[in-house]
């Protein structure tokens, strides 16, 4: 079985490593693949030729890309349209993952995997776009959506403190912390994801589009006085509006993924402990 893992260095793909470390998979982080480059994908998946490939590299500064929308799009939107039209020539399986900022944000109950996405980002339309193009080009493959990833920081030349150890880090330097009490969403912890993600493959689950992330939902005060609660932390916590802290992107003010196919995942907060506690 050849297995190759894009996006080896960011927060999920090192998860899916480590998930896979039996089976020898390819680790390809952007110095051995550029997703963005058709001939440079056509070439080196042609080489391969794998069984199943996983995609977890993407550009995923969603504010930024409302100025940087080109390279937003060449790799979120045209980068996985270059992979799904290799692998499928390769008759292998591609696992993409997408994001709940593809959905406009309206609905309070969340959104299921069979609801009209409406993205309000450039970040989301690049991503929605992606989507489209991994269902035009391939006939087997997987998108699995998901939102609010944590676990250890990816270790690329773009990856981004996550928001759990940003919080760490303020509490250590501030008395009082504001935190936005808005956007609910459910956190996703990545080695549940991985794990989940080779659930899926490995059950042979039809092909077509998943909802995977952890069971519960919060805004990003209730996740913070949560990372506060379990560490031990007594900083003064601040519930703030969203627009306390003005941002190029807008966000979707309720982006819960409803999970309609699969097993629910545990809670949020049993796997932010599990987090915290391997810090
Ligand atoms: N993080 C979240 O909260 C979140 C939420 C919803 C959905 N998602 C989705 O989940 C997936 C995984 O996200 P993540 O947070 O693990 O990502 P991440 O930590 O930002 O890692 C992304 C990886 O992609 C690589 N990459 C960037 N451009 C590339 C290119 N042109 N060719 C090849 N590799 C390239 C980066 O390499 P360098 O570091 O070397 O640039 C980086 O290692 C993505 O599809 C993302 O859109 C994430």
């Amino acid at each position: 079985m050849k297995i190759i893992i894009i996006g080896s260095q960011g927060m999920l793909g090192q998860e899916l490593a480590r998930v896979y470390q039996n089976e020898n998979p390819l680790l390809w982080s952007k110095s051995h693949i550029d997703i963005s480059n058709k001939s440079d994908v056509d070439k080196k998946i042609n080489e391969v030729k794998p069984d199943i490939v996983f995609n977890a590299a993407a550009y995923n500064d969603v504010d930024a890309a409302e100025k940087n929308k080109d390279i937003a799009y060449a790799i979120n939107a045209e980068g996985p349209g270059h992979l799904a039209r290799a692998v499928c020539a390769a008759e292998g399986i591609l696992v993409h993952y997408s994001t709940d900022y593809i959905f406009n944000g309206d609905e309070k109950r969340g959104y299921s995997e069979e609801d009209d996405p409406e993205p309000r980002s450039v970040y989301g339309k690049s991503k929605l776009l992606g989507e489209k193009n991994v269902i035009k080009y391939s006939d087997k493959y997987y998108i699995i959506r998901l939102s609010r990833l944590f676990g250890k920081s990816g270790i690329g030349g773009s990856a981004k403190t996550s928001f759990v150890d940003l919080m760490l880090g303020l509490a250590e330097k501030n008395e009082v912390i504001d935190a936005v009490d808005e956007e609910l969403s459910n956190p996703t912890y990545a080695p549940d994801l991985a794990e989940q993600s080779r659930e899926i493959v490995e059950g042979k689950f039809p092909f077509g589009i998943y909802h995977v992330s952890n069971r519960g939902a919060c805004t990003w005060y209730e996740f913070t006085k949560e990372i506060f609660d379990i560490k031990g932390i007594s900083v003064k916590l601040n519930a703030v509006a969203g627009s306390y802290f003005p941002r190029p992107a807008p966000r979707p003010k309720y982006s819960i993924l409803l999970n309609t196919k699969l097993n629910p995942m545990r809670p949020w907060q049993a796997a932010l402990k599990e987090y915290l506690l391997s810090k």
